[in-house]
Order: C-alpha cells, then sequence, then structure tokens
C-alpha cells in the first residue's frame, strides 16, 4: 500500500484501517444512486453466483460443517450458503456500471487524486447492499479473493459509499482491524496464478499474458486444490481465528454520513455493525479499484455476463478512462505499474 498511497495518506491507512477522504457526494448524485436501486426488485441477490467454483468460501464464514457440507452434498451447501446471504442483505446488486462516471468525475473534481502515489488504479466493478434491521450483520471477515474475478490483489482499495447515516442511533457502521495490528499476507495471490497457469502455453495470449478466459473450471479446481493454494488459504483460515480471539477488541470503527467516501481495503479484516433503524434500510454503494502489478495476467471482461474492469483512474492527469472491452495492461509501461 505504500506504493499505492501517498505517506501522509497510507500513514492514516496504517493506523486506523481506512482513509477519511472528507469528500461527499452531492446530494443530487445520492439520492439518484439510491432511487435506482431502491426501484430493484428486494431478494435480486447477486452473491449466490460467487459460490461456484470457489470452494475457499467456506473459510469466509468459519463454520465448519457447512465446509464439510459443501464437500460432501455441494448442492446442499449452496443452499444453505445462499440462506445464509439471504439472511445478510436482502438486496445485493454487482455491476451495474450505470453510476461509476458520475461519481469518479465528481471525485476528480473534488480533488481524488491527492491520495495516490502510484500513476493508475484499476475501476473493477459496482456494488449495492440493501440490508434491513432484521438481516444479520456480516461478522468479522477478509473478503477473500476468488476466481470469478480472477486479477485480485491484497491492496485493492474500495470506494464506500453509505447511502444513509451510519452513526452510533442507525447502527450499521463498518469497523476495520488496521494493517499496524494485522496484515494478511501481501502480494502473494497473483505470484501463485503467474507461477501456476504460465507454465501451459495454452493459457497465454500473444503478448505472453496469461488469459484467464482460456482457463476452464476444471483447471481452476486444479489450483484451488494445489498445495500452494491449500497453504495460503490454511494461513487465511489460522489468521482469522487468531483475530477472533486475540485482537476483537483492536478493530476501528468508522462514522459516515450519508454520500460521504471512505477508502478502505477489504482484505483487511472488518465487520458491520447490526443495523438498528427499524423505518430505514441500510445501502451501502461500493467501487472497487485495483492497483496495477508488473505481472503478465490479463484481466477478464466479464463477471457473471455483466461488463467489468473497464476504467481506469488516471491520477497523473487527472481523468477517467474508459474503455470498451476490459483494460488492456500490457498497454501499460511498466515504470507505471507495481513491482510484484
Ligand atoms: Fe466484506
Amino acid at each position: 500500500m505504500f506504493k499505492i498511497l501517498k505517506e501522509k495518506y497510507f500513514m492514516e491507512y496504517y493506523t486506523n484501517g481506512f482513509i477519511e477522504t472528507n469528500i461527499s457526494l452531492s446530494d443530487n448524485l445520492v439520492n439518484e444512486i439510491r432511487e435506482y436501486y431502491l426501484s430493484k426488485k428486494i431478494g435480486h441477490n447477486d452473491f449466490p453466483k460467487f459460490f461456484a467454483y470457489n470452494e475457499h468460501l467456506g473459510y469466509m464464514m468459519q463454520k465448519k460443517f457447512l465446509n464439510f457440507f459443501l464437500k460432501v452434498f455441494p448442492k446442499f451447501g449452496k443452499i444453505l450458503v445462499k440462506n445464509f446471504y439471504n439472511k445478510s442483505y436482502n438486496k445485493a446488486v454487482y455491476c451495474e456500471q450505470i453510476f461509476i462516471k458520475k461519481i469518479l468525475k465528481e471525485l476528480l473534481e473534488k480533488g481524488f487524486f491527492r491520495f495516490f502515489k502510484t500513476h493508475y488504479m484499476l475501476v473493477s466493478y459496482d456494488m449495492y447492499l440493501h440490508s434491513n434491521h432484521l438481516s444479520s450483520a456480516a461478522g468479522i471477515h477478509s473478503d477473500l479473493p476468488n476466481f470469478h474475478h480472477f486479477y485480485e490483489t491484497e491492496n485493492d482499495l474500495s470506494i464506500y459509499i453509505p447511502l444513509i447515516d451510519l452513526n452510533y442511533i442507525n447502527g450499521g457502521r463498518l469497523k476495520v482491524l488496521p494493517e499496524k495490528i494485522l496484515k494478511i499476507p501481501g502480494n502473494i495471490l497473483l505470484k501463485l496464478l503467474y507461477k501456476y497457469f504460465s507454465k501451459n502455453l495454452l493459457y497465454l495470449d500473444k503478448n505472453n499474458y496469461i488469459n484467464p478466459n482460456l482457463i476452464s473450471y476444471s483447471q481452476i479446481n486444479a489450483f484451488i486444490k494445489s498445495k500452494m493454494h491449500q497453504e495460503l488459504m490454511s494461513i487465511y483460515k489460522n489468521m482469522i481465528s487468531l483475530v477472533k480471539t486475540q485482537y476483537i477488541n483492536d478493530f476501528i470503527e468508522t462514522i459516515e454520513t450519508k454520500g460521504k467516501v471512505l477508502l478502505f481495503n477489504n482484505k483487511n479484516f472488518h465487520f458491520a455493525e447490526y443495523w438498528k433503524n427499524t423505518q430505514q434500510a441500510r445501502e451501502i454503494y461500493v467501487i472497487r479499484m485495483l492497483p496495477i502489478y508488473d505481472v503478465k495476467i490479463k484481466l477478464k471482461n466479464k463477471l457473471h455476463g455483466k461488463p467489468f474492469n473497464n476504467f481506469l483512474l488516471n491520477f497523473l492527469e487527472n481523468k477517467i478512462q474508459f474503455y470498451e472491452e476490459s483494460v488492456d495492461f500490457s498497454q501499460i509501461s511498466s515504470n507505471n505499474k507495481i513491482p510484484l
């Protein structure tokens, strides 16, 4: 993260686990986002789409029986996981991409570039989360990398925008364990993916980049089961146990007003407080950004049939670049990338 954020903001992130940008989106835009997503049906939940071919999801929930069911009775296990997510969110909408450009434009106008040392950040996808006082709050977790995105890093940064106040009255505050307390292993997933898949010429494109679209799910599964990946997953699993037993009092809470933008790393351990407001739902809008590492892995174009990975934030020129296809990393020179 030191290579991504300017020193001052790196220190804030390192100490607090997040950065208060003190930038708020205009009321008009926040209301527009809310109106759009509120018109979507309750029960629209994109989370279950991520369950297929991601057996490590079981770790995320730390329920041993769930892991067992996913392995022994995959169908039944998936129903359990689906119910789990329906209890947490009554609406979760991924990759609509309607507001990305508008939001980024406002952020850049309000000086968003000042936080970044790196030349570029990839803007990967957006999501909207809606829950109410009956929903179970998300427990302590780290958003584990998954193979539907394929390219993910330990230093992904989320633009986290509450569409309603998150405070002691409403509840629903995000709490984060800062990096100074505990950090998951860094810069390893892309290394492992590259090491494993670059050996097979069938997976490489004309630029010698690994093309995830050429890799079948059975080959992904072989990677998931490989010793190196299993070792990484057991580190995650042990770390979460450690966090729950030793670091429970070290989480730092955020207090957010409607539309105020927070930057946080979803790979750091975090959880959300129980939502107390019985009159209004908890609504969160997130845009996920990824740093660009110097590794020959191509980006996927589609996430569950929808375009993603196609915006680039260029901080040097303070502009947003939009692409019809996913951003082509092979066109970005090595000195504008972060060494892995
Ligand atoms: Fe999360």
